[in-house]
């Protein structure tokens, strides 16, 4: 070999080197990035952990807030409103209802045929969304929408008859806001919660704007009950199941009732029960506890929302966020490092991954993850992303859920600290100590929304959590039932039950 050979070996031996030294380089650098998605997925997994010790810890202190909020007005951020609820529907019920539920994205309007003995004869029951410009429209705006669909729907479920002849109808209200009730039938907006924001409405009594609103459509309707959806579900619950002591709702937002002795309530002395008992709105969505396992992006979440420091337990749990609080994990991890691709400006956009994609995506189940692959590229302009990176975005949604069902079981159990169904001696005094499960009684909670009925991972996560924290020995006494639609029902049976007039007059079937 010639001087120029050797030259030119040389050169590509160095090209060769170079080459090589780049391609590890680049090896090196893509698997560091990769370890900072794996660290960041472990930290956020060690940030949202659930461990039973833990659990039982929120469990304590939603017994102890729960004391709080009954002892005073402003004792806890748990309000523990009265809802002048003392008497639940015992299945005696009987004649034709209206219901109108408005509370979330959906706005729902009921019809309901109850035939004593605990039955429901029929029911027909039409949901509407709420354009998203009268979320933050006037009051009078809000009703008329409202009014003029419940018009429409009784002229489509009247049969034949005129509206003319519609007269006196007792009509059931949920109204799934944080209310002050000052009756069975009415009561002011305490403040929105769930994007809704009608300023005119605070303090308002949304009875009396409902009622306007109706009379202005020419509906001679009354309003004979004005409940929480919690409390609706409660009382369906009641209905079918004289065990129901409490209710959940785990949906765009989220909140718990339960049946309180009327002398528990210490802020309010002297309170009329009929039966000595009275349901508590506990706006469990506000609920606060240092022991509530908080990460750096439920804190940014907080910041950024239309309410920070409020509804702080609803922000890690409900509908309304799950989906947003995965989409804050995701954005990270795309700055951080390539594995979503060039980094999509969609991630940056509050909300734009809703709770039921993130569940579509956390329950796929094909083995190349179809699914999520489809949702990344059409929610947020993610395209072909390798397996291993949809895999870590399952994951991150399981980490999500996993926390916010998991606390809710914690809540539940508190409820039942709180009220002694837990299997323990109430909150001063730890589990006792050769415990006679003989003693337990049968205690039945009611559970709505759409995270519990049709998001089968975060149901099941639930229900081991509860489960898990009460211990086997107790477990069997404690049952979650779901209701569907159970809170527009519950109003409506509420409705029934708080009527003055004998329902033969109301019926025009
Ligand atoms: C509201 C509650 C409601 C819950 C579930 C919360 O945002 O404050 O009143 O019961 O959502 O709809």
């Amino acid at each position: 070999m010639g001087k120029l050979g050797l030259g030119i070996a040389a050169a590509c031996a160095v090209a060769s080197c170079a080459v090589a030294a780049v391609m590890v380089g680049r090896r090196v650098r893509s698997r560091r990035r990769w370890w900072k998605v794996v660290t960041a997925v472990q930290e956020l997994e060690a940030a949202a952990a659930t461990p039973v010790g833990r659990l039982r810890q929120v469990v304590d202190a939603m017994a102890v807030e729960m004391h709080a909020g009954l002892a005073s007005e402003g004792g806890s951020k748990l309000k523990m409103l009265l809802t002048f609820v003392d008497n639940l529907p015992d299945g005696s019920e009987n004649g034709i209802y209206y219901a109108l539920h408005v509370g979330g994205t959906n706005f729902r309007i009921l019809k309901i045929q109850l035939g004593g003995q605990r039955s429901i004869l029929g029911r027909d029951v039409e949901r509407k969304p709420i354009p998203q410009s009268l979320m933050t429209s006037t009051s009078e705006e809000f009703f008329d929408f409202i009014a003029l669909a419940l018009k429409e729907f009784i002229e489509r479920m009247g049969n034949n008859l005129q509206l003319s002849q519609v007269r006196g109808k007792d009509l059931g209200f949920t109204f799934s806001f944080p209310v002050k009730q000052t009756s069975v039938s009415s009561g002011t907006l305490i403040k929105w919660t769930k994007g809704f924001a009608i300023e005119d409405m605070v303090e308002k009594d949304v009875v009396e704007c409902l009622q306007k609103a109706l009379s202005r459509r020419g509906l001679d309707m009354n309003v004979a009950a004005l409940v929480n959806d919690s409390v609706g579900t409660l009382a369906v619950g009641h209905f079918l199941d004289k065990d129901t002591v409490a209710a959940v709702v785990i949906g765009t937002g989220t909140n718990a009732c339960y049946l309180e002795r009327a002398d528990a309530v210490i802020k309010c002395q002297g309170l009329l029960s009929t039966s000595g008992g009275m349901v508590i709105n506990m706006e469990w969505g506000n609920f606060w506890s240092s022991h509530l396992p908080r990460t750096s992006y439920d804190t940014d979440l907080d910041v950024e929302s239309q309410n920070p420091n409020d509804q702080g337990f609803e922000k890690m749990i409900s509908g309304m966020y799950l989906g947003d609080i995965v989409r804050r994990v995701i954005h990270r991890l795309s700055i951080e490092s390539d594995i979503f691709g060039p980094l999509s400006y969609k991630l940056s956009t509050r909300f734009v991954l809703s709770t039921p994609l993130m569940a579509a995506m956390h329950e796929d189940d094909s083995p190349d993850l179809r699914e999520v692959a489809k949702i990344l590229e059409e929610t947020l302009d993610i395209r072909d992303v390798p397996l291993k990176a949809r895999k870590i975005m399952v994951k991150v949604c399981d980490v999500v859920t996993r926390r916010a069902a998991r606390l809710v079981a914690a809540g539940i159990v508190g409820i039942l600290k709180k009220i002694g169904r837990d299997g323990t001696g109430g909150i001063s005094s730890g589990r006792i100590k050769g415990y006679k499960s003989g003693k337990m009684r049968r205690t039945v909670v009611a559970v709505e929304g759409g995270l519990y009925t049709s998001y089968t991972v975060f149901r099941e996560y639930l229900n081991e959590a509860v489960a898990e924290i009460l211990g086997e020995e107790i477990a069997p006494y404690v049952i979650l039932k779901t209701m569907e639609d159970g809170s527009g029902i519950g109003a409506a049976m509420l409705a029934a039950s708080n009527s003055a007039r004998s329902v033969d007059t109301v019926q025009v079937l």
